[in-house]
Order: C-alpha cells, then structure tokens, then sequence
C-alpha cells in the first residue's frame, strides 16, 4: 500500500477538513529546494515549507552539525541545568537582534513563542501591582493557534468554538499609506479607554493575511505612540524573522524597537521545531525579585533541546556569510526583475515585494472556480512546482539557496497559470 493510503488509516492533519481534503503527498526526501514524493516526482519547494527551510532541506552543514551535537548531548531539563548550545546560541542571537533585546526564553514553536510574549506583557503590569486586561492587535495579522496567539490574531475564520474563551484585545487597522493619523486617534481612544497591556504585531509583513506588506514609518509611528503610553510592544518575527525581508530582522528597518520579540521558523533551518521568545532588560527586571511567586513560571519540557539549538547556530552562521548574503541580493533582484515583466498583466491586480518575500494579486473572477486556491495549487504542483496560494494571492518565499534556474521555472510557471486561468 502506498504511504499516502496507508496516511489515512490513523493519521490527523493540521489545518485539513478530512473530509473535503482526503488526499495527502507523501514525501520521501528533500535535498536543497527539492522536495520528492513516493513516485518520484520532484517539486520546487518554493515557499521552504512554510518559511522554515531558508538553507535548503538537509543542509550539509547543518546535518553535520546536529549528528555531532547529538552523539554528545541530545537533551537535558533546562530548569535547573544549562547547556553550551543553549548558551553559545543566545551569544550569537544577542549579537543578531536589535540592540535593546537582552534576555532570551525558549519554548517549542511560533505559537508559543508569541504565547510567552504576551504571558511577559501581562506579568510585567501584574508584578508591579498593575491589573491590565487589554492586548492590542492588527486587523488582518495572525500569530497562532494556542489561546493567547489565537485572541490576538484577527484572520482565523475557523476559531468559531474557542472566541469565548479569548483574552480581550482592541483591534486596530494595518497602516495602508493614508490611515495612519486615523489609528493614532483610534489608539489614543483605546489607551485612554482600557487598561492596554500590550501590542502583538507582525512587523512590516503579515504573512497568513496574503502577504500584506506596510510601511515601516507608519509602523514606527504607532510603536512610539504606544511606548510612551507604557504598552508593552510584541514583534512577532515568526515568519519575517532571520533575514526574509532584507534585513536580518524586520524591526531592523523601523525606528522604535519592540520590547520583546517572537522567533520561530527560520529559526533551526527547517530542522527542529524551536520558539524563542527575547526580551529588554527592563522586561527581565520586572521579573527578577526575592518574591517566588514574580519569578515567570512558564516551561516546555523540550525548552532549548541542544538539536535544536545546534540547529540554529549553524543556520545563524549561514545567515551572515557572504554566500547567503549574496543569495538573498540576487533572489531580492531577480524577484524585482520578474516583477516588472509581469506587473501590468491584466490578469494581475496588484504585487508587492519586501526583500526575498514577493506576492501578486490575480485579477481572476473567484467564482469561476470552487476553490481557486486548490485549482492553484494542483496547477503548480503538477508542474513540479510547490507554491501555497492564499485566495487568489500567489506569493513566493524561496530558500535563499535557490538557483536562478529553478527561480525561472518557478516564475515561469506563475506565468502559465496568468495564460491558462
Ligand atoms: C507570524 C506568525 N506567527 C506565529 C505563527 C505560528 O507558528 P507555529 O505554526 O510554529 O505555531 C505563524 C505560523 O505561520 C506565523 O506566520
């Protein structure tokens, strides 16, 4: 029997209702940006499944890396005890981050990372005898799918049975070049309303929203108005952290620096799942008491795993040499190359590009299809090319490994589907 019908019998898929989507792709390797399937089949993997991968699959370098970790030290409780991967990455993590983060908290992925976030912003009001009950969100950002990540994120159309259960939180628009004094007055409202603890935002790209891209001034903008009314500010750089919008991080590009910071994904290459959630020292400090009970009791059995860890050091080492460096230069400028070409087309609304990131809108008639999305998606694939579209959004987030050849094949193939829908 095959993998995908043997997948059937016992297996439970995320984000999947079974009975509208039964069929699964069993994969059986992954080299560089190749994906191949039970029969052999090869396929782009152009969004380095869901962001994770920016090194390409099975790296070398980081492979070797982790089978030597592993045959020295593969776990340990990390309450308590420490470890020299869990050390040597927070060295080189501090060194990467903007410069007001200091202090480093691991959990296991992008959700929990943004659920310690706001755990942190809630204590650090409560441990100074403050009772603050309201978070602050963006309309169209997602952030996960635990219950603190879920309140905050504004897309998920499917969490109908858990919305009583949410933490309470004040929506806000994504700046779109001309609304920004109207958020400022809506935040002045809410600041002068409610009892705001903290601000989650996904910086400068909101990923699961299609790709919606905003302007960092705008941003920078509504982080000062918001430090100064003592918010606790969340950059959640689970998707555009480690180098995807030109920058090592996206808050890089904005002024006013987050209090604290979600990291997941890119994080370990695509190898381990890791969160790491990063903190200021004030942060820290409201922490840091003789009284137990201030202390942040919050743990995750696999907290900092030293696979994971090795993990991400090596990724983090890829990440600054000149070799990757110059990928995502020549990915940034192939992206821009491919977009003056296909810009004008008329089945194209509208694109939009932040370093390696690039989405375009289709200017396709939705009904015309059941599910465009799927129709998308079985296109691409049978062309050997895995690309996720979001509605009618096409959008491309390639390992930085990815060579021009197969950067055409992928644009080429975008390119099909402007002829053939
Ligand atoms: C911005 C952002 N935050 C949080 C998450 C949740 O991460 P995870 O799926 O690892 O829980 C995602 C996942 O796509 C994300 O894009």
């Amino acid at each position: 029997m095959s993998l995908k019908e043997r997948d059937k019998k016992h297996l439970w898929h995320p984000l999947t209702q079974h009975k509208l989507h039964p069929e699964t792709i069993a994969i059986t390797k992954a080299k560089g940006c190749e994906l191949i399937d039970e029969n052999g089949n090869k396929y782009i993997d152009a969004i380095a499944s869901w962001y994770t991968c920016m090194y390409g699959h099975c790296n070398d370098y980081i492979t070797d890396c982790v089978t030597a970790q592993m045959k020295t030290l593969d776990q340990v409780v990390f309450s308590g005890f420490t470890h020299e991967p869990a050390i040597k990455l927070s060295e080189e993590l501090i060194k990467i981050l903007p410069k007001n983060q200091n202090k480093i908290f691991f959990s296991d992925n992008g959700s929990t990372s943004v659920e310690v976030g706001i755990k942190m912003a809630l204590q650090f009001h409560f441990n100074q005898g403050k009772k603050k009950d309201t978070l602050i969100a963006f309309e169209d950002g997602f952030h996960g799918d635990t219950f603190g990540s879920m309140s905050v994120s504004g897309l998920s159309v499917y969490n109908g049975p858990f919305e009583d259960f949410f933490l309470k939180v004040k929506r806000i628009p994504t700046p779109n070049g001309s609304n920004h004094n109207d958020i400022l007055e809506l935040l002045k409202t809410i600041v002068k309303t409610e009892n705001v603890a903290g601000f989650v935002y996904e910086p400068l790209v909101q990923g699961a929203a299609a790709m919606k891209m905003h302007d960092a001034n705008a941003l920078n903008e509504i982080l000062r108005f918001l430090s100064t009314h003592g918010v606790i500010t969340i950059a959640d750089e689970v998707m555009t952290g480690f180098g995807k919008t030109g920058t090592f991080f996206a808050s890089d590009q904005i002024h006013t620096k987050p209090n604290i910071m979600c990291l997941s994904k890119a994080l370990t290459a695509g190898l381990a799942p890791m969160g790491i959630t990063t903190c200021s020292q004030a942060i820290y400090d409201a922490f840091y008491s003789d009284d137990i009970s201030k202390g942040f009791f919050h743990g995750h059995t696999y907290s900092a795993n030293p696979l994971a860890c090795t993990a991400a050091l090596a990724g983090i080492e890829l990440l600054q040499s000149e070799e990757i460096q110059n990928n995502i230069n020549r990915i940034t400028a192939s992206h821009k190359r491919f977009n003056k070409r296909i810009k004008d087309h008329p089945k194209i609304k509208a694109t939009r590009q932040t370093g390696i990131i690039y989405a375009l809108d289709l200017n396709i008639e939705m009904e015309r299809y059941g599910n465009l999305r799927d129709e998308l998606f079985k296109f691409f694939m049978e062309r050997g090319v895995f690309l996720r579209p979001l509605g009618n959004t096409i959008y491309i987030q390639a390992p930085y490994v990815i060579t021009d050849e197969q950067l055409q094949k992928v644009y080429k193939t975008i390119e099909e589907v402007l002829e053939a829908f």
